[in-house]
């Protein structure tokens, strides 16, 4: 079944760049445009002439209308009927357009072409004509072409007498609109052409930095963390090439990091680990040992085991407080009785030193914190403090709040710290002096913990430090949840 499921989603879909996706939309909105922009043009200019001729040939049969003097009564007189016949052909050929008079009984009284008088035409036009309404319709025949009909009432003394029907062809039209839209034809292929053209040559522009970014992650995914994608223009990839390199120098030091980490840790363990192999070894191999010197040798492996022991406690503490949104179990804790119970913890130790741990009567102030992570950050500060300070010297420990913070100040008239070196101390592994911190057996994550614990709080711990006169720390945790 997985593996079903594992083809069908590792089916090959075909790849279709950004810059064909981005030239065949552009393409296909123009071409549509075009269309839309040919059949409107095309609909007016024919309208137009349509109109125009329409309006001509009205007042053109009009004309006729008036003209000819043809009424009931000169129809039955053969000469003046020809003589209007003749008169009819001859503005015909005038008007070139066939011209048709028709009784009150849609009889066909004169065709200037001779060919259907007699006959009975039921037209619309003819209709609409006889009831004293002018009207011009065009029509398509496959024989005639495009035609237009215009009928007049043909008017005697007030009376109806019968309608004049003038027929011509409008072909000439059709023509001339034909060549318009070939010549709309021929600038729309022209603009297709170039903004095919143009937009090939912008869809370059703007996929370019899309495979500058595929490089330079495909790049990463080969192992080459510090990637730069660098962009001239001024837009949003611009914005997206300055986050992309911040990203890769984050994960380039997240990386380098994870490998000092790694080379540290070996280090730190195999330490002990050769001191155990060499002790254990010249037991081993020697005949008669002292029982002295078994004890001796003993001890020294059971300290160097502590040792080991106490580094991966850290290193565990370490992976823990790394875990993504770790639980802490906050509870309302008296930090002021929290911190007496750390001093009188450690005041042993001072007192092998001879330090003297003053702390002046703590105001009474209640906050939320997990107690057991806090009190390791707090022993690990203080721990250092009578670590890094000679014999007979002096600590204070002080908590007060200041604007939104409660601070627990450690000072001690110690060693100092290095400018140079203040930045780095709270970074997992270091040590200011690794020869001096050697002797102390010290291995550089106890400030790591504790910072790390402290930011879990969202707080803060501040150093500031001189050489030979003494460090303080400011371990500073907001108020918000206070009971003070
Ligand atoms: N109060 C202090 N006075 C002088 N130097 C200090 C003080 N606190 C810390 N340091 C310096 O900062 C370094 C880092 O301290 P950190 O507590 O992380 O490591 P460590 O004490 O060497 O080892 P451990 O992991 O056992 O605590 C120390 O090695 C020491 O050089
Ligand atoms: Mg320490």
């Amino acid at each position: 079944m997985v593996t079903i499921l594992g083809a069908k989603t590792n089916k090959k879909t075909k790849f279709i760049s950004i810059r064909w996706k981005l030239v065949s939309t552009y393409l296909l909105l123009v071409i549509l445009l075009l269309i839309v922009i040919n059949i409107f043009i095309t609909k007016t200019i024919t309208n137009i002439y349509l109109q125009e001729k329409n309006i001509d040939m009205l007042a053109k049969t009009n004309i006729i209308a008036n003209d000819i003097d043809y009424s009931n009564e000169s129809r039955s007189n053969s000469i003046i009927y020809e003589i209007i016949k003749n008169e009819v052909i001859n503005y015909s050929k005038e008007i070139n357009s066939r011209i048709i008079i028709l009784d009150e009984e849609k009889t066909v009284t004169i065709d200037s072409k001779e060919e259907f008088e007699g006959e009975k035409f039921n037209h619309s036009e003819v209709n609409s004509a006889l009831k004293g309404k002018s009207l011009s319709n065009e029509y398509y025949y496959k024989k005639y072409g495009h035609i237009m009909y215009t009928s007049v009432p043909l008017i005697l003394n007030g009376k109806i007498e019968g309608a004049v029907l003038t027929s011509t062809s409008i072909d000439n039209i059709y023509t001339r609109v034909d060549d318009i839209k070939k010549a709309l034809y021929l600038i729309s292929i022209i603009s297709i052409i170039s903004i095919a053209v143009i937009s090939f040559i912008l869809a370059n522009i703007f996929s370019k930095p899309i495979q500058k970014f595929t490089n330079a992650i495909m790049n990463m995914a080969r192992g080459n963390l510090n990637q730069r994608v660098e962009i001239k223009t001024n837009d949003e990839f611009k914005q997206l090439a300055n986050a992309f390199n911040i990203m890769s120098t984050k994960l380039d030091q997240v990386d380098l990091q994870r490998k000092d980490f790694v080379a540290n840790v070996s280090h730190e363990l195999r330490t002990p680990l050769s001191s155990i192999k060499l002790l254990s070894g010249s037991l081993l191999h020697q005949d008669k040992v002292d029982e002295e010197i078994y004890k001796e040798f003993l001890s020294d492996i059971d300290s160097e085991v502590d040792r080991l022991n106490n580094i991966i406690d850290d290193l565990l503490s370490l992976v823990d407080l790394d875990k993504e949104k770790l639980n802490l179990n906050y509870k309302a804790t008296y930090i002021n009785h929290l911190l007496e119970k750390i001093i009188s913890r450690l005041n042993p130790l001072a007192k092998e030193k001879n330090i003297t741990l003053k702390y002046n009567e703590f105001n009474k102030i209640q906050i939320n914190l997990d107690k057991n992570k806090i009190q390791q950050a707090i022993i690990n500060i203080l721990h250092n403090a009578i670590k890094y300070t000679p014999e007979n010297g002096a600590i204070d420990v002080s908590l007060y709040s200041k604007n939104k913070d409660v601070i627990i100040e450690i000072t001690d008239d110690g060693i100092g710290i290095p400018e140079k070196d203040l930045e780095h101390i709270f970074e997992r592994f270091y040590r200011v002096d690794k020869a001096r911190t050697r002797n102390t057996g010290g291995t550089g994550l106890g400030l790591a913990i504790a910072n790390q614990i402290v930011i879990l709080h969202q707080g803060k711990i501040e150093v500031k430090s001189e050489i030979n006169k003494g460090t303080s720390f400011y371990i500073k945790l907001p108020l918000n949840d206070t009971i003070v």
